[in-house]
């Protein structure tokens, strides 16, 4: 079961944390659902509630569903449960991001592989070290995007548009595209964030407006719709977004809108950057035709009007950006640009 307790202490809070109460190892996670308006985590003392909180998108983003994916696996087998049909529960808790299967995958094999007794430990040492993993992919990402930026954009100053949400809230360190927007910050060289709202579940207002609020970074929210008079008043100098998966052609799905923006940034001359971990490069995918897009419930659209009763929505979470219209994918392994099936194999470990 899961239970709601405001956090009480001041400073950042982690997405997500394992922690060792008396009653037993339970993972904490910070309810993205409830954000920005409260700061509120979830304990989750089972699999079915860490399910449940994929599922409504209390975690959610790649690289963290990767490290729920893997905590996950170390709860079930800490709390004595079946890890085989937890990991079936957890890996198909979401389709699109390849994380959630990668993560559960790594815990499964440790618990697995561990000797008589060990598999508790080992599996949370997974964990563990997918998550430093993340954080230091993170960081490099972050240098990688900032080089990238600079010969892309001559004279620095950054005007970046970005969808979804991609920071801290999503991975071990300060997450994929707005890991590389935070350094072009801290540099000094970011002129303005531009936040797509992201609708119709609104990552970009409620989260990525949150994140940058915090940093101190000069960012302005525009409904997803604004975007092309946007680029038409030559106001966006690169678009930066993340990646759920990319296919081994370099096909990336990401949040839906992802796809129209880069069609606007190849039309206006713009680059467009996508930013991801390895660990969301899928080499066994062949192309963008091959990924399973989750349909999410209409009552996500209808009821953002709310529409008369009966309104049926269409409501994928997820679109596919084709390799043709991507300038460059960053990883924490090098740059890959142009984006073409050798040169991402090429970044990808063997
Ligand atoms: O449905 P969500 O909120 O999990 O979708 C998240 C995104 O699409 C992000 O852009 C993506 O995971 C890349 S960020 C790390």
């Amino acid at each position: 079961m899961a239970d709601h307790f405001a956090r009480p202490e001041s400073g950042p809070i982690p997405a997500l944390r394992w922690e060792e109460p008396p009653e037993g190892p339970v993972l904490v996670v910070l309810d993205q659902t409830r954000l920005p308006q409260e700061e509120v985590e979830l304990v989750c003392t089972d699999v079915q509630a860490l399910v449940g909180a994929i599922r409504t998108l209390a975690v959610r983003g790649a690289p963290l569903l990767g490290l729920a994916g893997a905590y996950g696996i170390a709860l079930a087998a800490a709390r004595g449960y079946d890890v085989n049909e937890a990991a079936e529960a957890l890996a198909h808790a979401r389709p699109t991001a390849v994380n959630l299967e990668y993560g559960v995958r790594r815990a499964v094999t440790a618990f697995r592989e561990a000797g008589s007794g060990q598999g508790v430990a080992a599996a949370l040492a997974e964990a563990r070290a997918l998550h430093a993993q993340d954080a230091a992919a993170s960081a490099a990402m972050a240098e990688q995007g900032e080089r990238l930026l600079a010969e892309l954009v001559p004279g620095g100053g950054y005007r970046i548009l970005t969808h979804c949400n991609t920071g801290a809230l999503v991975s071990g360190g300060e997450g994929t595209a707005f890991a590389v927007v935070m350094a072009a910050h801290k540099a000094g060289e970011l002129r303005r964030l531009w936040v797509d709202e992201t609708r119709p579940l609104l990552q970009g207002a409620r989260l990525t407006t949150y994140e940058a609020a915090r940093a101190g970074m000069a960012y302005t929210l525009l409904a997803d719709n604004a975007a092309g008079s946007l680029f038409t008043a030559g106001e966006v100098d690169a678009v930066l977004v993340g990646a759920d998966r990319i296919a081994a052609d370099g096909s990336t799905a990401n949040k839906v809108g992802t796809y129209p923006l880069a069609v606007l940034a190849k039309y206006h001359h713009v680059p467009f950057v996508v930013v991801a971990p390895t660990t969301t490069v899928d080499l066994a995918t062949p192309d963008g035709s091959a990924i399973e897009i989750e349909q999410r419930a209409g009552s996500e659209v209808t009821d953002l009007a709310p529409s008369p009763l009966g309104t049926q929505a269409y409501n994928p979470a997820f679109d596919i950006t084709p390799p043709e219209l991507i300038t460059a994918i960053v990883t924490e392994n090098g740059i890959v640009s142009p984006v073409t099936s050798p040169s991402l194999a090429a970044v990808c470990p063997a």
